[in-house]
C-alpha cells in the first residue's frame, strides 16, 4: 500500500494563476520523498496542502488509503516540523515532547515511555529539563522533531526544517535526520531548495518548477538521467556543463567536433545509447556534461578515454578537488581536477574525458534526447 498518493493536484487562489499544476506523486511506506525546486515553486504549498494547512483546488491526498482532502490536520495522522522550531519558550524540554500527549490525555506511564524513547532517538537526554533558550539551534531543532516524533504519525513533514542553521550544522542534522528515518522506517515528505540536501537524503525525489514536477525518481536516476536540461542544471554542484554541438555520422558512430579555445579542435565519439537520433544529425544540440567526467590523468587512471588539450580561464581551489574553467565551442566549461594537476590561468593542460554518461539535449524544448 502506497503510504502517500498525489493524485492530479491542482492550486488556484481566488481565480489567480495556477500554483500548482497536476502534481501525481506516489510513495511507499518508509520512503523518504525530497520536494526540491527554486524559491516559489510550489514546495510549501504542496507540504502544507498534504498538512490540511492549505485546501486542494482539485485533485485527491491520500494517507494510506484515506483520502484526507477535507480532512482537518489533526484527523490526518501526520506530525509537522517546520524552518522555525515553534517550541513553546516556557516549558521545558521534556514538557514539549509531552505536551501534545497530554492534551491528547494519554496515561502518564505511555507518556514518559515516550519521552524516554524520543529523548534516546535524538539524544536528549541531558537536555530534558532545559528551556529552549538554554538550547543551541540545532538542540532546539532536535526538540522539535523530537515532538514529532512522540506522536508516532504515518508520515513526518518538514518544511526546510536546517535553514536556519550554520553549514556545519546542517551537515550534522542533515546526517541525524538521515539516521533518524533508516532507524525508525518512518516515511517522511521533506522540503528543500538545496540540492545536496535532496540528493544526500531521499530515496525519491520529486524536482519541481513552476508548480509542475520536472522529474520524480531516486537520487541516482536524476543524477545520471535528468529529464531535462532544467533538472540537469539544478541537481549537482557545480552544475552540468551544456556544450553546443553539431551532431555527426562516422563509421557508424555518433560524432561531435568540440574546438577548446586556442588548441587543435577534437572530434568525441559519444555513446549510442538511442537508435532514434538520425533526425538530429546535422544539427546543433547541446552535449551535457559533469565537471567530473573532464578530468586529469592521474584522477582518471584510464588509458582508453580520449584527452584534450585545452587553456585554463579560471581555477577554483576547493581543497579536495580544483575546479578548472575552459572554453569548449566557445562555451565556459568546468572540470574537476587534482589540486596537483591543475594548470595556472593562461597555460594549456590535459584533460581526460569520459563521454560514458555524457547526455544530448533538444536546445529548443530542453528534452533529453539521449
Ligand atoms: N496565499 C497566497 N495567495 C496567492 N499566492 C500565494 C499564496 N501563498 C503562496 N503563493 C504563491 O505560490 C507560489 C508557491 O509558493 P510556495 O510558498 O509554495 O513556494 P516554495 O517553493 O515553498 O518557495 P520557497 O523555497 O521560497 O519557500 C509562489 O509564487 C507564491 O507567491
Ligand atoms: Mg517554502
Amino acid at each position: 500500500m502506497s503510504a502517500l498518493s498525489i493524485r492530479n493536484v491542482r492550486k488556484t487562489y481566488h481565480h489567480g494563476p495556477d500554483i500548482l499544476k497536476g502534481i501525481d506523486i506516489e510513495i511507499d511506506d518508509g520512503q523518504f520523498l525530497i520536494l526540491v525546486g527554486p524559491s516559489g515553486c510550489g514546495k510549501s504549498t504542496l507540504l502544507n496542502m498534504i498538512a490540511g494547512l492549505e485546501s486542494i483546488s482539485s485533485g485527491d491526498i491520500l494517507i494510506g488509503d484515506t483520502r484526507v482532502n477535507t480532512l482537518a490536520p489533526k484527523d490526518r495522522d501526520i506530525a509537522m516540523v517546520f524552518q522555525s522550531y515553534a517550541l513553546y519558550p516556557s516549558m521545558s524540554v521534556r514538557k514539549n515532547i509531552s505536551f501534545g500527549l497530554e492534551i491528547r490525555k494519554r496515561p502518564k506511564a505511555e507518556i514518559e515511555a515516550t519521552v524516554a524513547r524520543v529523548a534516546d532517538i535524538l539524544q536528549l537526554g541531558s537536555l530534558l529539563d532545559r528551556k529552549p533558550a538554554q538550547l543551541s539551534g540545532g538542540q532546539r531543532q532536535r526538540v522539535a522533531m523530537g515532538r514529532a516524533l512522540a506522536r508516532n504519525p504515518a508520515i513526518f513533514l518538514f518544511d526546510e526544517p536546517l535553514s536556519n542553521l550554520d553549514a556545519k550544522l546542517r551537515v550534522e542534522m542533515r546526517l541525524e535526520i538521515k539516521q533518524m528515518h533508516q532507524r525508525l522506517g518512518a516515511t517522511i515528505v521533506y522540503v528543500t531548495h538545496d540540492q545536496i540536501e535532496a540528493m544526500t537524503m531521499g530515496d525519491r525525489i520529486a524536482v519541481m518548477r513552476d508548480g509542475v514536477v520536472q522529474q520524480f525518481g531516486a537520487p541516482q536516476e536524476i543524477y545520471d538521467t535528468p529529464a531535462n536540461l532544467f533538472v540537469a542544471a539544478f541537481m549537482g554542484s557545480p552544475g552540468m556543463n551544456f556544450i553546443p554541438v553539431e551532431l555527426a555520422e562516422a563509421s557508424g558512430g555518433l560524432t561531435c567536433r568540440v574546438q577548446p579555445k586556442g588548441q587543435p579542435a577534437a572530434v568525441w565519439t559519444l555513446p549510442r545509447r538511442s537508435s532514434d537520433l538520425g533526425a538530429w544529425l546535422g544539427r546543433t544540440v547541446l552535449l551535457g556534461v559533469r565537471p567530473e567526467q573532464i578530468t586529469d590523468r592521474r584522477t582518471a587512471h584510464r588509458a582508453d578515454l580520449p584527452e584534450l588539450i585545452a587553456e585554463v580561464d579560471l581555477t577554483e581551489p576547493t581543497g579536495a578537488d580544483t575546479l578548472v574553467s575552459i572554453q569548449l565551442n566557445d562555451t565556459k566549461t568546468c572540470c574537476r581536477v587534482h589540486p596537483g594537476e591543475a594548470a595556472v590561468p593562461g597555460q594549456p593542460m590535459p584533460f581526460i574525458v569520459d563521454l560514458s554518461k555524457s547526455l544530448l539535449f533538444d536546445r529548443d524544448s530542453g528534452r533529453r534526447i539521449a
